[in-house]
């Protein structure tokens, strides 16, 4: 066998050929360079593995793969173990398909619940979601698969998602859209990175090199290579000068002859195509190794997972669990024809399905329950609804329990397009109705990928139980949660609101004539919510349990300048095991810039015996105490008074306790276009400032206190403009220079 040649040395062709897929799933291929190709496939809740037909809408069918609980299931696990354990295993199943790259997780932020894929998308919270994309990447990538997050960046909705430019300021990217990015970068070393469709600030993702070389490789670190997301190149040169290594899927060759061109023109430098086919090349080193994966193992932990993911937003009266006695009749089309993931490219193929219907039947019989079914509405809300709700609602009448399980189908909420109400079909919203007013006692068991409005039943119900999308044994896990056989322990990831148009991004959603402008800023979901005292549903973080717990002694010390540990006491004083989300939120008005009231910067998930508490120890580092400083491009800790509160939501604080930190002073140069006001603040230059306005005013006015306001929002230039000559320039020069220095 000869030795494989470097890389870089084939002809320019072959290395530009390198550079895009071979076909819809796979790279390019060179034998003597040693390079094999290689496949990426979907992800994020499974592998998408297409053998036949390819596509990227999640049409044509793939292999069978274990679905795992989705996105917006896992973030409400608020328990990275959750996303680890489905990492793995997705990278085992990837492992023994053969391929080398799952495309995902998604870590984009839900900045509105309308958009259509928050389904794929973890939360409303940067670290919410950076932690559990970074626990799945680690993890997954353990077991040989690389990982791509995606959709890098500022991918928060569907419509016009190929050309839409987000319109961003930085703090704002820097805050809220980046962070989970940079978490998962920094921590779990992603093989690859998916740039997103959309533009930022006019400029394409793919072709951003603000984005893809000065934020992700010079600040973050990142060494692996960049993707581009199914079509998202628009330029191939210039994305590849931006730092956009793979163009997927095959460009019928367009892409690699204009690099070739660039090349032989002198436009482009062939360094820059040497480099990328070097990450190309390390990309192919990925371990292939095919094998089997343990179907049974994998459905269990599906179930398992399941479980940890769904949130119990109500429960009056202790109406769940059920105890298996008296009737039960189960209502609505979704606990026989499950919807347990949502619809486009992340489409999988299970390996089984469980029906909610089967697993309650065999759940009540071991206590000798009897349950009636009743579909009580079609899918797509045609066909004899008149008559099946009032079968369903007899059915209700002559039961001692009702469960109702209704969502929404793919036709109402889907990767594609955004959706344009947060309602429940009105046919389910009045069968619910219905069937509470029949009933002596109701649960809704819900189903939907993203936040559904409880307005207009809520209040009519006993118990509200949001599965969310669970994945393929999302079925088996509701009968669990329901029997109390597992004790309910997720929390919301997003708020959900009492009305759309209080949600901060409803002005500005989904945005017009080619632009979406992100007006809300950093005050996105829950921060918002807070800030203004706005009412919601239930808040981010919320969760109930079949136990209860108490939150017991605070404690935070500074460990540092701008760095601080908290101990917590949580206890179970109820009566079953159950697990709790300390969540630990930082609240401060310190520094220069307007923040929100309060904004989670650590969390740890519990679990406990009856009558088991523990002290929770969490590290609280500087980036949870600080902003991003446009103006000086970093990170600041303001010094000042700290608020660490532990919630048990965003919205309901348990125990609090000020933390005082030293911080750093921002020193930033003054220069004539700074203000007088910023000038009066420097520490020497200040008063030698105001000694100078004092004597050219000759004592015709005095310089008090209102003056000083009055001009200070005046920029020195314009205030040197009204002096004429009458500043002394040896006295000017002084001035500008002590501002220098900053202050
Ligand atoms: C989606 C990606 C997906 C890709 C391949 C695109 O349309 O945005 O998330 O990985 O297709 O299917």
């Amino acid at each position: 066998m000869p030795q494989p040649v470097d890389p870089c040395s084939l002809p320019l062709e072959k290395k530009a050929a390198l550079l895009s897929g071979r076909d819809f799933w796979s790279t390019e291929e060179v034998e003597e360079a040693g390079i094999p190709s290689i496949v990426l496939t979907d992800g994020p809740h499974g592998v998408r593995m297409q053998t036949g037909g390819s596509d990227h809408l999640g049409i044509n069918d793939s292999v069978p793969a274990t679905c795992f609980p989705p996105a917006v299931a896992v973030g409400s696990s608020w328990n990275p173990d959750v996303a680890a354990r489905i990492g793995a295993a997705i990278g085992r199943e990837g492992r023994a398909l053969g391929v080398s790259v799952v495309l995902g997780p998604g870590v984009n932020i839900k900045r509105s619940p309308l958009c259509g894929r928050n389904f794929e998308y973890y939360s409303e919270d940067p670290l919410l979601s950076g932690v559990l994309g970074a626990a799945h990447v680690r993890a997954m990538q353990e077991e040989g698969p690389g990982a791509s997050v995606k959709h890098f960046a500022a991918n928060n909705q569907e419509t016009d998602r190929m050309r839409v430019s987000a319109d961003v300021d930085e703090r704002t990217l820097r805050e809220i859209y980046l962070p989970a990015f940079e978490r998962v970068v920094k921590e779990a070393d992603p093989a690859t990175v998916m740039c997103s469709y959309n533009r930022i600030n006019g400029v394409h993702a793919s072709q951003n090199r603000w984005l893809l070389t000065e934020v992700l490789r010079e600040e973050w670190g990142f060494g692996g290579l960049v993707v581009s997301d199914w079509g998202a190149v628009v330029d191939r040169v210039a994305a590849l000068e931006a730092g956009l290594d793979l163009e997927m899927p095959a460009s019928g060759g367009a892409g690699d002859r204009r690099v070739v061109e660039a090349v032989r023109a002198g436009e482009l430098g062939e360094e820059v195509v040497d480099r990328s086919v070097r990450r190309i090349a390390a990309l192919a080193e990925l371990p292939k190794e095919e094998g089997e994966f343990d179907a049974e193992a994998h459905h269990r932990l599906a179930r398992e997972a399941a479980a940890e993911c769904a949130v119990l937003l109500r429960n009056e009266n202790a109406a769940l669990p059920l105890d298996g006695s008296g009737r039960l009749a189960v209502i609505g089309v979704f606990a026989e024809a499950p919807r347990y993931q949502g619809a486009g490219s992340s489409r999988v193929n299970p390996t089984r399905l469980d029906s909610a219907l089967e697993a309650v039947r065999e759940a009540a019989a071991e206590y000798g329950q009897e349950v009636v079914y009743e579909p009580g509405f079609t899918l797509d809300g045609s066909g004899g609804a008149e008559e099946l709700r009032r079968a369903a609602v007899e059915a209700a009448a002559g039961a001692d329990t009702a469960v109702v399980f209704a969502g929404l189908g793919d036709e109402q909420e889907s990767e594609g397009f955004d959706r344009d109400h947060i309602d429940l079909p009105a046919e389910q919203v009045e069968l619910i109705r219905a069937v509470a007013a029949a009933a002596p006692r109701t649960v809704v068991v819900l189903s939907n990928g993203g936040v559904v409005s409880l307005e207009g039943w809520h209040d009519e119900v006993d118990a509200i139980l949001e599965g969310w999308l669970l994945g393929q044994a999302g079925g088996s896990a509701l009968a669990d949660l329901l029997y109390g056989r597992a004790n309910p322990s997720g929390r919301l990831a997003e708020s959900i609101p009492l009305r759309l148009e209080d949600n901060p991004s409803y002005i500005n959603f989904p945005g017009e004539a080619g632009h979406v402008r992100h007006g809300e800023g950093v005050m996105v979901g829950y921060r918002y919510y807070e800030t203004v005292k706005r009412a919601v549903r239930y808040p981010f973080g919320h969760g109930l349990s079949y136990t209860a717990f108490e939150t017991g002694e605070l404690e935070v010390e500074a460990t540092g300048p701008d760095t601080a540990r908290v101990r917590v006491t949580v206890a179970n004083t109820g009566q079953r095991a159950g697990a709790h989300v300390v969540q630990v939120y930082v609240s401060t008005a310190a520094g220069p810039v307007r923040r929100p009231v309060r904004e989670l910067r650590a969390f740890a998930k519990v679990a406990l015996e009856p009558g088991e508490s523990r002290r929770v120890e969490l590290e609280l580092d500087r980036r949870a105490f600080a902003y991003y400083d446009v103006e000086a491009s970093r990170w600041v800790v303001a010094p000042g008074e700290y608020l660490v509160q532990v919630g048990e939501s965003a919205a309901v604080v348990v125990a609090e306790q000020v933390l005082v930190l030293e911080g750093e002073e921002r020193r930033l140069p003054l220069t004539v276009d700074s203000t007088l006001g910023e000038w009066f603040a420097h520490p020497e230059a200040g008063s030698v400032l105001v000694e100078m306005m004092g004597s050219l005013l000759g004592g015709q006015a005095e310089l008090g206190e209102e003056m000083l306001m009055m001009v200070s929002s005046m920029p020195m230039r314009q205030a040197l403009a009204f002096a004429g000559d009458a500043v002394p320039q040896a006295e000017l020069d002084r001035i500008l220079a002590l501002g220098r220095g900053g202050a």
